[in-house]
């Protein structure tokens, strides 16, 4: 990792961090108390679509934020993380008398559909931690950082290993509301697993995922959505180790929809599916069953398709690409999580 003490003094260090965004498999949608999760979520973690940050810590008499994302000053985001930080003081009381300048980038579009947070937020927390570490002594546990990327933005817990994840307690041996961990009992076949993210819209979202999530509080399907989620959890645990890729589609979809329906039964409601998504689904559900494939989607909230698949069908999910007449198209794959940039 690159930490640089600047030459006119040497209370300031910069710490340079990438972490990616995840996917999730099963959809983290609803929370409680400090950002805690409704419901346990599981996600791949990318590798291709990461945020690059440099993190800068000067000591000063009070907090204070500076934030250029893409180079450009940002206070939309100065605010919102500095809210967050001050929430955390509890945590990270050091910060009262730091000015945190800090420098991102992406690797994907703004507007991909990829949630941005997760990459930036697990990067900032990773960033924060390595200053404790360096600088103050302080070891912080990888439970402690992934909870203070849950704080900063539910999913960023996801970000920081891979590349499947699980964030929410599931029982009493397994998973935990307050930080993610990684699935150990993987099939090998999702070692070479990808993901081609179709961008049908790259408008800014209707809605954002705090609102959304708040939507669930009065929601009439709540109760039943959490238990089926529970439920789905199981189930993906069991085709991730399994292999079992009729089930891992049979879920995932269930999910991708199933988050669409709560949107759309909200009130107030919202349909963030386009008729192009609904017509590439239709188009895939039946290029798969003619041409026998293990190609399935998922959804953010948003519009664009992320289709999933194993390397073996590559070839094939190009071709199905190249009838849906797409011009926007990422392709990814799993990676490890976050890494400290040398
Ligand atoms: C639909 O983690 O972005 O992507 O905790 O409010 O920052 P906040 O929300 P966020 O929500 C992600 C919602 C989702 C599903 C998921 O990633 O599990």
């Amino acid at each position: 990792m690159r930490k640089v003490l600047l030459s006119n003094s040497n209370s300031n260090s910069v710490y340079h961090v990438k972490s990616p965004a995840n996917i999730a498999l099963v959809k983290y949608w609803g929370k409680k108390g400090r950002q805690l999760p409704c419901n346990p979520s599981i996600s791949f973690t990318l590798k291709n679509s990461y945020t690059d940050l440099i993190l800068e810590v000067v000591s000063d008499s009070t907090f204070s934020i500076e934030l250029f994302f893409e180079e450009k000053r940002n206070p939309a985001f100065e605010k919102k993380i500095s809210n967050k930080l001050q929430s955390m003081f509890d945590l990270l009381p050091w910060l009262e008398n730091k000015k945190l300048i800090i420098k991102s980038t992406n690797t994907f579009p703004h507007s991909a559909g990829i949630a941005s947070s997760a990459a930036s937020m697990s990067a900032l927390a990773w960033a924060l931690a390595s200053f404790e570490r360096e600088q103050l002594a302080i070891e912080k546990s990888e439970q402690e950082i992934s909870a203070y990327a849950r704080i900063l933005s539910g999913s960023a817990c996801r970000s920081l290993g891979g590349p499947v994840m699980l964030w929410g307690k599931v029982n009493e041996e397994l998973g935990s509301d307050e930080y993610a961990v990684k699935v150990e009992e993987v099939h090998e076949i999702f070692n070479q697993f990808e993901d081609a993210i179709l961008i049908i819209d790259d408008q800014p979202k209707e809605v954002s995922s705090t609102i959304g999530h708040g939507l669930m509080n009065g929601h009439p399907y709540r109760e039943s959505r959490y238990d089926l989620a529970r439920d789905h959890t199981k189930l993906m645990l069991k085709a991730l180790k399994e292999g079992d890729l009729n089930l891992f589609g049979n879920i995932l979809e269930q999910e991708a929809l199933g988050l669409h329906a709560l949107m759309m039964s909200s009130d107030p409601s919202f349909i963030l599916m386009k008729p192009r998504t609904l017509e590439i689904i239709l188009l895939l559900r039946k290029y798969r069953e003619e041409n026998d494939l293990d190609c399935y989607f998922t959804l953010d909230a948003g519009a664009n398709l992320h289709l999933l698949y194993p390397a073996k069908d590559k070839k094939a999910v190009q071709e199905f690409i190249g009838k849906c007449e797409i011009d926007n198209i990422l392709f990814d794959t799993l990676g490890p999580g976050v890494q400290n940039v040398d």
